[in-house]
C-alpha cells in the first residue's frame, strides 16, 4: 500500500487542480500496489490540524479544466513557524505527528515561495515531501515555469485589448494594474502580448518623467490614447532609493487603494489628461487554466509522481530549457526568480518602442 498526502498551499492559481489529477492518475497507474490519497484542507492547515478526506479515482475526474482547488487553500506564513498557534498547537510537530499518525509515504506540497520553504523545512524534519511549482506569479526560483502562468497572462491580456478598445475611442490615459508584488513577470509578458506602451515593473525602477513623456510624444504623434501597464509593485526610483524599511512605512501610509491610483494621480498632475484606472485583481487567478498550463500541470504531476515511485523526496518539480527535471528544495527554498532588466524580452519590447519608464 502506498500512502500519500496532498495540499494545495498559499494564492491559488488555475491549474492546481489539473496538477493533483496527473499526480494521481499516474501513480494509480504505475504504483504496482495499492494508492491510498490523503487530501489536506486548506494548505498546510489541514496537515497541522488533521483535516483532510481519503480521496480516490472519481475525486480526480473532470478536474483539468477546473480551475481553484478542490483542497482549499490558505496561507501559512513560513516566518511563523515556530510561533505557536494562537492555541498554542506547534506548528511543526503537529505536521509531523499528522504524517506519522497516517503512516504517509510521502506528501506533495503544491505551491509558491513561501511554502516551498515551509516544505523544505519537512524535509529537513525528515518528512519525504516533494514540491510542485505553483504561481501565477512565475516567481519560483529554480524552474523556468510555474503552473498558473500562463492562464493569468491570458487573463491579464485579454483585460488589456478590451480597455484599448475604448481607450482609443476616447482617446484615454489608462493605467491598467497587474498582478506581482515583488516580480513582474505577468505584467511584462501581457504587457507585450497586449500592446501596452509603457511597462512598469518592480525590477526596473521608474521615473515619472519618462512616462509623461511617452504620454506627450504618442499625443504629438496623433495616438490619442496610452496604455500605461503597471505592476502592483511598480517602484519608483526615489522609492527604489529608500532603505526596505523606510519603503514599507511609505506603502503602509498609502491614502490610495494602490499604485495605479498613485501613477495616475502623478500623470494628472502633470499633463491635465482624461485618465482612467483598471485593476483585473483576482480574475487574473481565476477560470479555467489555458492549454499551456493544462500541459505543464500535467507534465508537473507526472515527474512528481514517477519521483515519489523512484523514492526522490527533498525535491521540487522543475523545468530547466524546456525539460522536465527536479531539483533539490534545500537550492531553491527562499529564493526569488526575478525578470533580468537585461533579459530577452525586455530588451526586445524596448526596441519596439515600449518604455519601462527608465530611460
Ligand atoms: O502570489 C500570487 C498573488 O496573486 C500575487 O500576484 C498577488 O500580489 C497576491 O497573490 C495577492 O494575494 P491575496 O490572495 O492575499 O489577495
Amino acid at each position: 500500500m502506498l500512502r500519500i498526502g496532498l495540499l494545495t498551499s498559499g494564492g491559488d492559481c488555475q491549474a492546481l487542480n489539473a496538477t493533483m489529477r496527473g499526480i494521481v492518475k499516474t501513480l494509480y497507474r504505475q504504483a504496482g500496489e495499492p494508492v491510498e490519497v490523503y487530501g489536506f484542507e486548506d494548505g498546510y492547515q489541514g496537515l497541522i490540524y488533521e483535516r483532510y478526506r481519503m480521496m480516490d479515482n472519481r475525486d480526480f475526474s473532470g478536474l483539468l479544466t477546473r480551475g481553484g482547488t478542490v483542497l482549499g487553500t490558505s496561507r501559512t506564513p513560513f516566518k511563523l513557524l515556530d510561533t505557536p498557534e494562537a492555541d498554542g498547537i506547534n506548528k511543526v510537530q503537529a505536521m509531523k505527528d499528522t504524517y506519522r499518525k497516517l503512516k504517509l509515504d510521502c506528501l506533495f506540497m503544491l505551491g509558491g515561495n513561501g511554502s516551498t520553504k515551509t516544505a523544505n523545512r519537512l524535509s529537513q524534519e525528515g518528512l519525504n515531501v516533494i514540491a510542485l511549482p505553483k504561481t501565477i506569479d512565475n516567481d519560483t526560483y529554480g524552474t523556468d515555469m510555474t503552473f498558473g502562468f500562463t492562464s493569468s497572462v491570458e487573463v491579464a491580456t485579454r483585460c488589456i485589448d478590451e480597455i484599448h478598445t475604448t481607450a482609443s475611442s476616447h482617446g484615454r490615459v489608462f493605467v491598467i494594474e497587474i498582478m506581482g508584488h515583488k516580480v513582474g513577470w505577468i505584467p511584462l509578458y501581457a504587457g507585450v502580448a497586449g500592446g501596452a506602451d509603457v511597462i512598469l515593473i518592480p525590477e526596473i525602477p521608474y521615473d515619472i518623467e519618462n512616462v509623461i513623456r511617452v504620454i506627450e510624444e504618442r499625443d504629438k504623434a496623433g495616438s490619442r490614447f496610452t496604455i500605461v501597464v503597471v505592476a502592483e509593485g511598480a517602484i519608483s526610483k526615489e522609492e527604489a532609493a529608500l532603505s526596505k524599511k523606510e519603503y514599507k512605512k511609505l506603502v503602509a501610509a498609502r491614502t490610495t487603494p494602490s499604485v495605479a491610483y498613485d501613477i495616475a494621480n502623478e500623470i494628472d498632475k502633470r499633463t491635465g489628461r482624461e485618465i482612467r484606472i483598471a485593476v483585473p485583481g483576482h480574475t487574473q487567478r481565476g477560470g479555467t487554466p489555458d492549454a499551456q498550463d493544462r500541459i505543464f500541470a500535467t507534465q508537473c504531476g507526472v515527474e512528481a509522481a514517477l519521483a515519489c515511485l523512484k523514492g526522490k523526496f527533498g525535491v521540487m518539480i522543475a523545468q530547466i530549457n524546456g525539460k522536465m527535471t527536479r531539483v533539490p528544495l534545500e537550492e531553491v527554498a527562499g529564493k526569488l526568480k526575478y525578470v533580468d532588466p537585461k533579459g530577452d524580452l525586455v530588451k526586445e519590447a524596448k526596441a519596439l518602442g515600449i518604455s519601462f519608464g527608465d530611460e
